[in-house]
């Protein structure tokens, strides 16, 4: 019977993917750079459209609505000088950087054979940070845009191009379909063995649903107001030994299928998230604000980030997972428990701390905001 294979607990480390190194990585790289020169040697006058080595200018040349509740739309954006731009594996994301300064991450979810436009999906959350609001509202078709990006953090890696798993199960509940979608597109295009379960509150609200029906029966949608809530056994129907689940959704699915696969042997399971994780071993300790003298309490359960949004909304922040950067903040006193995955031991040393995840190693820290 094959070993269970433990289930990862957080996104890869490295943002281009590369820490796993593992064979079908490093075939699809060589796909890729292959494919890459070959492009570069015959758009030798067309390199790709960059301002530096991360930030791209685009343009929203096409809106569409993706949810019948109208509140998924999707954006097409290409480069404002018409150049192709940088090729981009299923999992990927962009930052974009919105007309406020607000900087908010979303997965690509178009076709990576297309060289020459990105598509991101955004549902509206009317209570969130507002950086969906404006992309909604203030993104007609003719925008101009900085994203930077592609960066990936939640890699796809096929069976028979290096996972040991003979078949793939995709999971994805509402907008989490945006990083599956490529996913399912390139198994289908390879001729992978798959399934999937699309789940959501209802028919009307779940984003690219003929997209998805598509691809015939391998895709189970179900949805809360037609079957109820789904169970893991509803999630996981059909999933046996040597199979890879690629998971993306509300916390609460997520968690679900991670406690089932532990359980089921020759199961591995790979997931991204939308939201903050959840604060393990915290303790209270108090924040001090050096500009302002302001003082906030930061509970054992809550980030750093969280409490200082209370008093500081302006505060920028993208992933809230610890490897963005966006929220990088300098330390003037007091000692740091670092639980994110990028910052260098330089920069630590420098006293830079990301505040969505990082915490006090003490009971006092005094930040330069
Ligand atoms: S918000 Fe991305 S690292 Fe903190």
């Amino acid at each position: 019977m094959p070993a269970t294979r433990p289930v990862p607990a957080e996104p890869p480390r490295d943002l281009y993917g590369k820490e796993r190194s593992d064979r079908a990585t490093r075939v699809l790289d060589l796909i890729a750079e292959s494919r890459l020169r070959w492009t570069t040697f015959v758009n030798r006058k067309e390199p790709p459209a960059r301002i530096d080595d991360h930030r791209i200018p685009l343009t929203v040349v096409e809106r569409r609505v993706e949810a019948h509740d109208t509140d998924v739309i999707s954006l097409m954006l290409v480069a404002q000088d018409g150049r192709r731009l940088p090729a981009w594996r299923p999992g990927a994301h962009l930052d974009l950087e919105l007309p406020s300064g607000r900087i908010r991450q979303y997965s690509l979810c178009g076709d990576p054979a297309d060289q020459h436009s990105y598509r991101v999906a955004v549902r509206r959350i009317p209570n969130g940070g507002g950086g969906s609001l404006e992309v909604h509202d203030q993104l007609p078709v003719g925008t101009p845009l900085i994203v930077r990006g592609p960066r990936n953090a939640f890699p796809f890696v096929l069976p028979g191009y290096g996972s040991s798993a003979a078949r793939v199960h995709f999971v994805a509940g509402g907008i989490g379909i945006t990083p599956i979608l490529p996913m399912v597109r390139m198994a289908h295009r390879l001729g992978v063995d798959w399934s999937m379960v699309y789940a959501g509150r209802s028919r009307d609200t779940i984003p690219f649903l003929s997209e998805v029906e598509s691809f015939g029966d391998r895709v189970t949608v179900r949805t809360d107001d037609e079957h109820g809530l789904p169970t893991a056994a509803d999630l996981l129907a059909g999933v046996g030994p040597d199979t890879s689940i690629y998971c993306c959704g509300p916390t609460i699915m997520t968690a679900t299928i991670a406690t089932a696969v532990r359980s089921m042997p020759g199961v591995e399971m790979y997931s991204e998230r939308f939201s903050a994780p959840p604060v393990v071993n915290g303790t209270a300790f108090q924040v001090e604000l050096a500009a302002s003298g302001g003082v906030v309490d930061v509970a054992a359960d809550r980030s750093v980030l969280e409490q200082v949004l209370e008093v500081r909304p302006d505060t920028q922040y993208s992933c809230r997972q610890g490897f963005c950067r966006t929220c990088k903040v300098r330390v003037l006193e007091g000692e740091v428990d670092h639980r994110d995955t990028v910052l260098t031991s330089a920069e630590r040393a420098a006293g830079e701390m990301l505040i969505c995840v990082s915490r006090c190693a003490g009971d006092r820290l005094v930040l330069d905001l």
